[in-house]
């Protein structure tokens, strides 16, 4: 609040003072801002592959001559992204359609046939009843995250909404969820049609005692209630307490809002998710007295693009329906569709690969530990994060040039230095052991173990 009034009053000192002749060029300022991030070393390498993301990738480096290079950093978890079976599948679609596009949005065209088999698919693997495709997970959750609270920006008559909403985010949670809070509070501000109060607050990771204290001292009491969280954190690799979020969430009538973008197809005996992974079935999770929606998406173990909401509500899902990041878009291309229906139908036939999945990574994690790393988490994405002062970008370049290991550097403005390393089902054993046995050697030169 005080910054924004600090913000505030600065504007109007430079207005009073009327300072045209400094007026700066947009593009200026971007120039002055990217040199900057250059100059600080923040600017990311640029790899660019000219193969699918098999375990063996061909990848040139700051356009360097393309190397075959060990990855572990795609989200081809399952190998389905390069699948025969998949692209055979994508490849019929094609030519069934006849179309590469769907040339339209759903509001002008409709969808087609294979959308609803999919989504269908998607919910009976979710255990849940209704699902709603999207172009991508970032616009599914912001569709999800603004609808709950808002609605549609669309006034009808007879209803207005006046409900005030508090929305508890955890601190890691994915861009796309950020992006979507920012939206909402705004949309709440400058919407004709709503006059409830969007608040909304951050919780300590995965501190479900900091998450009830929010609630304690923010919440009022006739405020509804959202708590969002990922299930698997996109960077830090562990796991929501989604046991402990529905118990809180259900006190007060809240809705639960997972986002199972990595959790999907990894987690869970046969790769359904969060909710088969702690056991948690329809009764247990109806008694806790929350609502809950989960987003995932189409473009980790599926192998395609998109995103989708599931839920067991019909109202939710008519209005996922018809929000604006669904009607004002293109639907996603047969081929793609096809491609990640097929996915589903796999995984279902083949959960045996979720457990290969689930022990290449322990396997992987535990070894890193044992070379001294600090690793984070308990899934297939692995983190390993380094001393603050280490230059990341040389560790991964070193990795890539010298050793012909794929693992993305992060840094700077996505999370704390780390390597984000990602195992896979298609990984062998020897792959997992060539990793080691390098990142001892890295490690140990450059002093981070
Ligand atoms: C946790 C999480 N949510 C949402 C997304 C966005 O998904 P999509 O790639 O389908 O836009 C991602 C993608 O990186 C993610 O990691």
């Amino acid at each position: 609040m005080f910054g924004l009034i600090k913000k505030e009053i600065g504007y109007l000192f430079r207005r009073l003072e009327n300072r045209s002749n400094s007026s700066q060029s947009l593009v200026k300022s971007v120039d002055d801002y990217v040199n900057q991030l250059k100059s600080l070393n923040y600017y990311p390498d640029k790899y660019i592959s000219y193969s699918g993301p098999s375990v063996k990738m061909k990848v040139s480096l700051n356009g360097k001559k393309p190397i075959i290079v060990t990855q572990f950093c795609t989200n081809n978890s399952l190998g389905f992204a390069t699948d025969p079976d998949i692209i055979a599948a994508s490849k019929a679609a094609l030519m069934k359609y006849g179309s590469t596009s769907n040339s339209g949005s759903p509001a002008l065209c409709g969808k087609i046939h294979i959308h609803e088999e999919l989504e269908k698919e998607i919910s009976s693997f979710k255990r849940c009843k209704f699902s709603t495709l999207f172009m991508t997970g970032w616009m599914a959750n912001i569709a999800i995250i603004n609808a709950a609270s808002n609605l549609l920006p669309t006034s009808i008559p007879n209803f207005i909404n006046d409900k005030d909403t508090i929305i508890l985010c955890d601190h890691l949670n994915h861009a796309s969820i950020v992006a979507g809070l920012g939206l909402t509070k705004i949309e709440s501000m400058v919407s004709s049609h709503m006059s409830g109060h969007v608040s909304i607050k951050q919780f300590e990771h995965n501190d479900m005692e900091d998450l009830k204290k929010k609630i304690n001292k923010y919440k009022s009491k006739h405020e509804r209630l959202m708590i969002v969280s990922d299930a698997v954190f996109s960077m830090d690799g562990d796991i929501a307490n989604l046991p402990e979020i529905l118990e809180i969430a259900g006190e007060f009538n809240g809705l639960v809002v997972m986002d199972e973008a990595h959790s999907t197809g990894t987690i869970g005996e046969t790769g359904r998710g969060i909710v088969e992974h702690y056991k948690l079935n329809k009764s247990k999770i109806n008694s806790s007295g929350a609502d809950r929606v989960h987003m995932t998406t189409l473009s980790k173990f599926a192998g395609g693009v998109g995103g989708c909401v599931i839920s067991d509500n019909v109202s939710f899902n008519d209005l996922m329906h018809i929000s604006p990041y669904h009607i004002y878009t293109s639907t996603l291309p047969p081929s793609v569709a096809a491609s990640c229906l097929a996915a589903f139908r796999k995984l279902k036939k083949n959960p045996q690969l979720v457990s290969k999945l689930q022990k290449n990574s322990r396997y992987m994690r535990e070894g890193l530990k044992d070379l001294g790393y600090d690793v984070r988490g308990e899934t297939h994405i692995i983190p390993v994060v380094l001393p603050e002062k280490t230059n990341v970008t040389l560790f991964g370049r070193t990795l890539f040039e010298k050793h012909k290991l794929f693992v993305s550097a992060v840094y700077a403005f996505a999370a704390s230095p780390r390597l984000r390393m990602t195992c896979s089902a298609m990984h062998s054993k020897d792959d997992i052991d060539l990793l080691l046995s390098v990142m001892e050697n890295v490690g140990k030169k450059m002093n981070v173990i």
